[in-house]
């Protein structure tokens, strides 16, 4: 995996009252107090995210925080959203952006996608962009060319350079929540594929330093084949990050 440091992204999704976030605190604090070497992330839904803050801070965890979504306005009449602002003025580090739910089961697209990876760069958030196809488009051969548009028309105009501002998850939709974990050769070839693009928009340099997520199933009895990839650089993990031990485990993954 070259230099890069490998992450272990947590999204908790639509789960933990503040309450049960900060009981979870309790339980991983012991192991997440020193670096590993690790980037630890846990991106709690909004409503746990000062909570958690706080308290990472108190304990002083090795642990850095996420928001899962953000609109890509500052301020103005968008019920129900939360602006980069926001985010930056909680001491938020990442901010999860096109993840498949979103894009699924609240219509956002390549394009608004790409003025919320905007948004984020420009506020000096870290996105974890994510992409990934379904299982039709695998089974029709068209996932290369899915997950360059995504990756395209979501970068379309960003500039500068990127390798430590941005993070991608390469997350096939049909291995989320459904304990179909993709070949771990699989998903390192797809990820040699995005590196190969990133390089042709970005440049040589972007595309060695830029970290690659895998996403999908990923639990502590799989998560040491999928880090042993060599262009795997970490993970973003759903249901296998809410448990504690669990938790752990993964984050221990060497
Ligand atoms: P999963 O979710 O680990 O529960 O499959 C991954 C994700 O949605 O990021």
């Amino acid at each position: 995996m070259a230099d890069r440091r490998p992450m272990m992204a947590g999204n908790w999704k639509m789960h933990k009252t503040t309450t049960e976030a900060v009981a979870f605190l309790e339980g991983v604090a012991a192991g997440v107090d020193k670096d590993t070497g690790v980037e630890v992330v846990v991106c709690p839904p909004y409503t746990a995210l000062s909570a958690v803050g706080a308290d990472i801070k108190k304990k002083n965890l090795k642990v850095s925080l996420g928001a899962q979504n953000m609109h890509w306005e500052e301020a103005g009449a968008f019920t129900g959203e939360i602006s980069p602002l926001m985010l930056v003025d909680l001491g938020l580090e990442f901010v999860i952006i096109g993840h498949s739910e979103r894009r699924q089961l609240f219509g956002e697209t390549n394009e608004t996608i790409n003025k919320k990876l905007k948004a984020a760069l420009d506020h000096g958030l870290k996105p974890i962009f994510c992409v990934g196809e379904t299982l039709d488009q695998r089974e029709a051969g068209q996932t290369t060319e899915v997950i360059a548009a995504q990756i395209t028309e979501g970068l379309e105009g960003v500039g500068g350079d990127l390798s430590e501002r941005l993070v991608i998850a390469y997350e096939p939709i049909w291995a989320i929540g459904t304990g179909k974990v993709a070949e771990p050769e699989d998903a390192n070839d797809v990820i040699r594929h995005i590196r190969a693009l990133i390089s042709s928009l970005f440049g040589v340099d972007t595309a060695r330093k830029i970290r690659i997520l895998y996403g999908g199933s990923v639990k502590p009895d799989n998560v040491a084949k999928i880090m042993a990839e060599p262009e795997i650089d970490g993970a973003l993990v759903g249901g296998a990050c809410l448990k504690p031990e669990s938790f752990l485990e993964l984050v221990n993954y060497q």
